[in-house]
């Protein structure tokens, strides 16, 4: 997989729709943030611990949720990792699903947690209330919810999240509410609207202000909960004050960008699905997704994942993932695709994608 990410970084030809990331164009005002924290030499201090007051007000006001307090990251993943490190103590259980973000999961078991990787990939591609309620047991301490879900794109109506805070709050349990997919989706509900003072929201600017490189997001929760963990947060002297300045500028300019990149990540999916249909044996078990990536499920089909990553990207410029990145009991079904990228490179996905199942078949 190295080797892949060396020649992807390598190759500014390569269309990226690997990581999820956002490629569309969103407002200069974030440029100019980081050109004038720059030109006045801003990151020759280190900022606040806790973050900018500014970017955390405004992380409040984006949730809507003025009564909960946060502690800015280096991206949702320092906040996750932290997280892990708080309360899955060695010993302790997690619900969590398969397929996932398997990165989180890994963070738990690094401390000796264990986590229940309840398989998903059937049915509304989600998880089923009743699952979770059989997997606690009195080691369980939380359920890592990604809404939506990375790698599906399927996301809880809100009596499903309803539900599962209910499940949470009769077993003492936390909800870990990853939402760093949530504005491209048509409808989200918050776990911390339902079960305020047993949520921890995972927030990143990632993925909806095309930030990824800049390592910005932030672990946001009741008051007392972000007071207890703040002293034990990674990120003791803060973080990339440029970063900051550029995620500022990203959610004051949100209404400004925001719907044009949701049409677009739209209009993509649709040219996807269009080429998928081509294909004997692929398909789309979640259409339309609600994150910014969906799955191809080709199981039906004789290619394996890794043969059709591997002749997208080195015989066309076209980097997808297989689905053993996020995915132990399904990854040989599918791969995972972005679309939050210019429609231009989407196109030349669509033209490379049948021809590639074609020579695999
Ligand atoms: C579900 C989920 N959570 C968290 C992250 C981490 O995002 P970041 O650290 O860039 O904020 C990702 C990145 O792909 C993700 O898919």
């Amino acid at each position: 997989m190295s080797k892949d990410f060396d020649y992807a970084h390598a190759n500014k030809n390569v269309v990226w729709m690997s990581q999820n990331t956002n490629h569309l164009p969103t407002h200069s005002a974030i440029q100019k943030a980081i050109r004038k924290a720059a030109d006045e030499r801003e990151y020759t201090k280190y900022p606040l611990a806790s973050g900018l007051p500014q970017l955390k007000n405004l992380i409040l006001e984006d949730l809507g949720l003025p009564d909960h307090d946060l502690h800015i990251t280096n991206g949702g993943t320092e906040a996750l990792y932290c997280l892990m490190r708080h309360i899955q103590p060695r010993g302790s259980e997690m619900i969590t699903s398969d397929p996932s973000y398997f990165v989180v999961h890994k963070f738990a078991k690094l401390g000796g947690a264990k986590c229940t990787d309840i398989p998903i990939y059937h049915g509304n591609y989600r998880f089923d209330v009743e699952d979770i309620k059989e997997a606690i047991t009195p080691d369980s301490k939380s359920i890592f919810l990604i809404d939506p879900i990375n790698p599906l794109g399927s996301t809880y109506p809100k009596d499903e999240k309803r539900a599962i805070c209910e499940v949470a709050e009769d077993h003492d349990l936390w909800v870990i509410d990853d939402i760093t997919y949530r504005d491209f989706a048509p409808e989200h509900t918050l776990a911390a609207n339902l079960l305020p003072e047993k949520t921890i929201t995972a927030y990143s600017v990632s993925k909806n202000c095309g930030l990824a490189g800049l390592r910005v997001g932030s672990l946001v929760g009741p008051k007392e909960f972000i007071r207890d963990i703040r002293g034990t947060m990674v990120s003791d002297l803060g973080i990339s004050v440029v970063g900051q300045r550029a995620a500022v500028a990203a959610l004051e300019t949100k209404p400004d960008w925001l719907p044009g990149l949701v049409d677009t990540a739209v209009k993509n999916q649709g040219l996807i699905k269009n080429a998928v249909d081509k294909v004997d044996g692929a398909e789309l078990p979640v259409y339309p997704s609600a994150a910014s990536m969906m799955v191809i499920d080709i199981a039906e089909h004789n290619a394996n994942p890794q043969d059709i990553q591997d002749k997208l990207l080195y015989e066309n410029d076209i980097f997808v993932r297989g689905g053993n990145y996020v995915s132990t009991k399904f990854g040989d079904n599918f791969i995972r695709v972005s679309f939050s990228i210019p429609t231009q490179e989407v196109e030349r996905f669509v033209e490379a994608f049948p021809k590639v199942m074609e020579e695999l078949s």
